[in-house]
């Protein structure tokens, strides 16, 4: 089981971003095409400089000597090269960001493809807040280096290649002095703007922090007043941004000393080179255009290290990014499906047969105590058994082995006499129909929130459902009917409707075995009638297990099964157990309010 770790500045070898490779491999065109571009647009960028020179010496300097046409011929050439960068650059643009887009959606869609066939496990070891921030801010990371870092590291490699191949073609003297003032200046820089952007990030995690805790705090609010503690709250907040303040505070003052040393470094190194070449020029060693050139050519050459260290930091994080991705990718379900899936055997009229054999299981995150311990029953097609029993005793967890969401340490579950480790884990859930204690609601209108039970059901067979599980009724009393918006945001329903929309959907399924939860919210009479009668009509022609927690429920059942500590301990039918006197005979009555 992994636990992901948290986005933290630890550093991951950027060979991670191979991993990403598989994600690229489809666009193969794309980046060919975006590599054109690339190649173009930097080659126009380098020739400008050159451009420039020709204008100027031959254009200004020698304007007596040259014709106009001429001249305008310098000045057309120039703009033809600032058009094909235009276009190039444009191009690159749209490529690399096309191709940063697609590659973060793929790799968004695959990883939550692969987290939604996780088993329970996984979930009670990663909090869905990770996984969310996974398919977001990591994946934007990666948008990040696939959709501008790589095509900025090839072209600033091209430009710091070209311009400095260019610069000694210009002057080998002046170029060897103006190495020496670069990395005098790029390298302060570069340094303290790694520091400001350092600083940058630690305040975006300030305030991330204060509204984590504002998010928390406000969701608690009713809890917040009950125990007026609006105050303290206030200037919990209070002092959260105000830490988010100072950080800001840090940054912004580093950020200003930045600016001025920057600026003073490169007007100081500019200054100095052009003093340098204009005693070149007036030694006549150099030509004023040369000397505007090699003044270009050094600012692409110092632009593109600047370029180079920054692209490398983000390539830093989005390595990390990748290796987390990655991990989430490469988690294996230890719930899996068979190599070689057996068949059901075709349905019987009467339901599923079920039979487990000495079931021994502890749940992963408690080794240490069985939530079931050899626990064998064999239940005919079409039997209706109540499992009753104190809580903690592992009803619910029966139900979970059955539905396969974790496997038994020893112990043989088998449907219809196939294990159902043999089955396809579809072809088993398709088989099991579970109406849980609390449903889940979508946010979805009412038509859609049944037809969750089968994809492919018609409104008509929906409604008929619907009608059997006696939700019909009520269904048409809102305000829209069955195109009434659901869940969240939409018409809140009783706990009684809830349950009946579930066995609506388990109707619609219409499976051989079908697992009842039965509700603990105490119902109004009326609500626990009419889920009652549902639930009966639930049960025809099928087996049904029913947790239950109402007398009428139990009564009705073929056989009891009572439960304690992980095994069954009594079982029987009401009267006998009744007689029998033992725990169903206290639960009985207690009239089953545990649950
Ligand atoms: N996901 C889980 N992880 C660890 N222990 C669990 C989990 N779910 C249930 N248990 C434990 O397993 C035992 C049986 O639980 P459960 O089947 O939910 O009982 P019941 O439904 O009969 O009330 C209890 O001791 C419970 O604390
Ligand atoms: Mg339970």
């Amino acid at each position: 089981m992994t636990t992901i770790t948290a986005p933290a500045s630890k550093k991951t070898s950027l060979a991670t971003l191979a991993g990403l490779l598989p994600f690229l491999s489809p666009y193969k065109r794309q980046f060919l095409l975006a590599a054109i571009a690339l190649v173009v647009a930097a080659s126009a960028t380098l020739a400008i400089p050159y451009a420039f020179k020709q204008m100027i010496d031959l254009g200004f300097g020698a304007a007596g000597s040259k014709s106009t046409t001429h001249v305008d011929l310098y000045f057309i050439a120039l703009f033809g090269v600032a058009c094909v960068l235009a276009v190039a650059t444009a191009a690159r643009f749209y490529m690399v960001s096309w191709l940063g887009e697609r590659v973060t959606a793929d790799i968004r869609s695959a990883v939550y493809a692969h987290v939604v066939t996780q088993s329970p496990q996984f979930f009670e070891t990663t909090q869905s807040g990770e996984v969310l921030s996974r398919l977001t801010t990591d994946t934007t990371l990666i948008q990040s280096v696939v959709g501008t870092s790589i095509s900025m590291a090839l072209r600033n490699v091209l430009l710091f290649v070209g311009g400095l191949a260019m610069l000694f073609i210009t002057s080998v003297k002046l170029t060897a002095i103006i190495l020496l003032a670069l990395v005098a200046v790029v390298l302060p820089i570069v340094l303290f703007g790694r520091r400001v952007r350092k600083l940058s990030r630690d305040s975006q995690d300030r305030i991330a922090d204060a509204s984590a805790m504002a998010g928390e705090i406000l969701n608690a609010m009713p809890t917040v007043q009950a125990f007026t503690h609006e105050k303290i709250e206030a200037r919990r907040f209070g002092a959260s941004v105000e830490n988010a303040f100072r950080t800001a505070m840090q940054r912004i003052r580093a950020r200003s000393l930045l600016t001025m040393v920057a600026i003073l470094l490169v007007f100081g190194a500019i200054v100095f080179v052009l003093w340098l070449g204009a005693h070149a020029v007036i030694a006549g060693r150099m030509s004023g255009g040369e000397l505007g050139q090699f003044i270009l050519y050094a600012a692409i050459v110092a632009g593109a290290i600047g370029a180079l260290s920054e692209v490398l930091g983000e390539a830093q994080r989005a390595a990390g990014a990748t290796e987390r991705l990655l991990e989430l990718l490469g988690e294996e379900s230890p719930i899996r499906n068979p190599a070689l899936p057996q068949a059901l055997p075709p349905r019987s009229a009467a339901g599923a047969a079920v039979v487990l054999e000495d079931i021994v299981f502890h749940y992963p995150s408690r080794p240490a105590t069985a939530a079931l311990s050899h626990l064998t029953v064999e239940i005919a097609p079409g039997e209706t058994v109540a499992i009753v029993g104190p809580s903690g005793a592992g009803k619910t967890t029966l139900f979970q082995l059955l539905l396969r969401f974790y496997d038994p340490q020893s112990g043989r579950i088998a449907i219809d006499g196939v294990d159902i480790r043999a089955l396809d884990l579809h072809v088993l859930r398709e088989a099991i129909g579970i109406v849980p204690q609390d449903t889940i609601i979508f946010s979805a209108n009412a038509m859609e929130n049944i037809r969750y039970g089968r994809a492919d059901a018609t409104d008509a067979e929906v409604i008929a459902a619907a009608t059997l599980a006696a939700a019909h009724e009520f269904i048409e009393r809102l305000p829209e009917g069955y195109q009434s918006f659901l869940g969240e945001r939409g018409v809140r329903m009783s706990g009684g409707q809830r349950q009946r929309i579930a066995i609506a959907r388990a109707l619609l399924k219409n499976p051989p075995l079908l697992l009842l939860d039965e509700a603990t919210s105490a119902l109004d009479a009326e609500s626990e009638r009419l889920v009652q009668s549902a639930l009966e009509a639930a049960m025809v022609g099928r087996t049904t297990l029913v947790i239950a927690h109402r007398l009428a429920t139990v009564q009705r059942a073929d056989r009891i099964l009572v439960m304690e500590d992980g095994r069954i301990v009594e079982s029987g039918t009401h009267a006998s157990l009744v007689a029998q006197g033992g725990l169903y005979a206290s639960l009985a009555a207690l009239q089953f309010s545990l649950h």
